[in-house]
């Protein structure tokens, strides 16, 4: 178990003025920010980000929504992060999120759904290797 996770808000929660709010719910949640930063993906960082889903339907949409505009990204630690973090969250579509949830809040569909969060350890470590490298680490 680790104790970190990386997170996006996406380009429709950023869009919409949501940022703040939802940066809020992750640090009532009990999550530290170790690292944060504002910036927009190209369509091949984006396909790059979310190479493993390049078999499903929905892959072209996804890299084309994810580089339709800035985004934050962040390194989030608390004890269990990546789990933890998942249930803040919420379920991938909003209509099944619980209450309380990010995506029962800010979230509008299965494909925009304001938040990403790792799924893994491994996939923590990797995700944040893509974005910050050591300096930009607190
Ligand atoms: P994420 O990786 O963004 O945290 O989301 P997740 O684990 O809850 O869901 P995942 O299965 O990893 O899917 C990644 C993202 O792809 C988009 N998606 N669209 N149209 C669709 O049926 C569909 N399914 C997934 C969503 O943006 C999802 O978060
Ligand atoms: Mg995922």
């Amino acid at each position: 178990m680790s104790n970190r996770t990386l997170t996006m808000i996406k380009p429709d929660a950023m869009k919409r003025g949501y940022a703040g709010g939802i940066l809020d719910m992750m640090i009532n949640g009990g999550f530290r920010v170790v690292a944060l930063k504002q910036l927009r993906l190209t369509a091949e960082k984006a396909g790059e980000f979310y190479a493993v889903h390049k078999e499903r339907p929905f892959y072209g949409e996804l890299v084309e929504f994810m580089s339709s505009g800035p985004i934050i990204a962040a390194i989030l630690e608390k004890e269990n992060a990546v789990a933890d973090f998942r249930k803040l969250i919420g379920a991938t579509n909003p209509v099944n999120a619980e209450e309380g949830t990010i995506r029962k809040k800010y979230a509008t569909s299965v494909g925009e759904n304001a938040v990403h969060g790792s799924d893994s350890d491994e996939n923590a470590k990797i995700e944040s290797d893509f974005f910050f490298s050591a300096l930009e680490r607190f």
